[in-house]
Parts: C-alpha cells; sequence; structure tokens
C-alpha cells in the first residue's frame, strides 16, 4: 500500500525520515510549503509510537500515533469552533462507546460554547456488518432549533452514521453535522452521509484504540493500531 502523509516544513523530521526520498510541495511561486514523506518513515519518528517491538502482541502496526491524533483534534476543534463563531451553543451528540475519548478532547478544545450528550446504538457483533442500526440509549432533550453535531468514532460502512443522521434531522435542530474521526478507505464508498469534519483517513482494517475496540479490547490505548485478523 502506498501511504503518505504530508507534514508542514516546520515540523521536525527526523534523520530517517530526511533519508527517504523526500517529495515538496510548492506554492504557485515555486515556494516550498510542505513535505511529502512515505507514511512508515513518518510513523517510526512519530515518539508516541511504540516500535513494532514494543506493542502488544494482538496488534499488527500503529496506523495514526498519539501525537498526529493530539494535533488533529486542535485542528478540527480550531475549524468548528471558528465554524460555529457567534451561532450560539453548539450541541455535541458523542456516539457511545466508541467516541468518548474523542468527544472529550474535541470538547476541551472548541473555543465556542457547548453542550455535550451522548447516544448509544446497537453495534454488530465483533467485525461483522448487519447493516441494522437500533438506538439502545436516546438524548435526554429535545433537539429541536439546537446547533448538533454528531461525533463518531469510525465510518466504515456508512450505515450506522446514515441511519442516525436521518433520525436526529427527524428532530428539527437548527442545523446538523458530522465530525468523525476515522473514514475507512474501501473498496464500496460508504452510504450517502455528509462527513463535515474528519480525522484521519484509514487503511481497510479493523482498528483499535482512542476509543475504538475489538469486543471491548485496546479501547484505551492513546494511539489508533490496526489488530491482527486472528485474534
Ligand atoms: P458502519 O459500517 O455502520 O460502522 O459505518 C460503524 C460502526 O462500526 C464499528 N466499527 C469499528 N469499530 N474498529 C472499531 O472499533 C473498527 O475498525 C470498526 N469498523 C467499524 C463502530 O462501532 C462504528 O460505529
Ligand atoms: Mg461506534
Amino acid at each position: 500500500m502506498n501511504l503518505f502523509r504530508q507534514l508542514s516544513l516546520h515540523e521536525k523530521l527526523s534523520e530517517d525520515i530526511m533519508g527517504s526520498k523526500l517529495q515538496f510541495l510548492t506554492d504557485e511561486f515555486g515556494n516550498r510549503t510542505g513535505v511529502v514523506v512515505p507514511i512508515e518513515e513518518w510513523q517510526k519518528s512519530q515518539p508516541s509510537s511504540p516500535s513494532s517491538a514494543d506493542l502488544h502482541p494482538d496488534l499488527v502496526r500503529v496506523i495514526v500515533g498519539a501525537d498526529e491524533i493530539h494535533q488533529r483534534v486542535q485542528t478540527l476543534a480550531a475549524q468548528i469552533s471558528s465554524d460555529y463563531a457567534g451561532v450560539g451553543r453548539l450541541y455535541l451528540v458523542g456516539i457511545l462507546k466508541g467516541a468518548f475519548i474523542f468527544l472529550a478532547d474535541l470538547a476541551r478544545e472548541l473555543s465556542i460554547p457547548h453542550i455535550v450528550d451522548f447516544m448509544a446504538l446497537s453495534s454488530y457483533g465483533k467485525t461483522t456488518t448487519s447493516g441494522a442500526v437500533r438506538i439502545l440509549m436516546d438524548l435526554r432533550e429535545p433537539i429541536e432549533g439546537q446547533h448538533v453535531l454528531i461525533v463518531e468514532d469510525i465510518l466504515d460502512t456508512g450505515h450506522t452514521l446514515s441511519y442516525l443522521y436521518r433520525n436526529l434531522k427527524d428532530r428539527n435542530p437548527a442545523s446538523i453535522r458530522t465530525c468523525i474521526l476515522t473514514s475507512k478507505r474501501r473498496p464500496n464508498p460508504p452510504a450517502d452521509v455528509p462527513i463535515d469534519y474528519l480525522g484521519f483517513e484509514i487503511p481497510d482494517v479493523w482498528v483499535v484504540g482512542y476509543g475504538l475496540d475489538f469486543a471491548d479490547r485496546h479501547r484505551t490505548l492513546p494511539y489508533i493500531a490496526e489488530i491482527k485478523k486472528t485474534v
């Protein structure tokens, strides 16, 4: 797989990265504005990503390191804060259990007024998808007239988000948007759901950490990692 990560020129590049083939991005005047490095090299340079030797035996590799998550969450929160500036209060709807860590970090970076609530949806057991979605725990208050932001951990087939989006939209919020931590690059594009804010596109593998789990395991890892198919 050919994965690359775009870095700003201000990021400290490790000697590993400097030794690999660098592709620079330039603006219209030919100034260097960024650099693209192979993701494997970039991951090696992440201090908070354990080397494969230090990974739990269930795990294959780190896909997004803790530092990168932290930076991305700050960027998303800044974007959201700016987009909703002056709008009033933002109603964050976190989807349990997977989004609780993402939501906690994101909400604390917001500079606009906001409240937090949660929903729990039936998720398919282990790694197969049925497409059927059920509400296990609903919001405590009506959201009519509220500016709603759905905060979800991962988009796979898109069935969960598509169902949720339609369900909440029917409750007549003033506005409704989605903020998704990760989206899988799948052979079939996900169901038709608007993604307004996205953390990371990731490969089409089962991932754990930063809220994501496999049968409730590995949920509180600080990074996002691929889990072995045999687990
Ligand atoms: P759909 O297919 O409805 O799936 O977009 C979204 C829900 O499926 C779960 N899911 C995962 N959970 N690692 C996880 O921990 C994964 O790789 C993964 N893929 C899908 C998750 O509950 C999400 O809300
Ligand atoms: Mg989930």
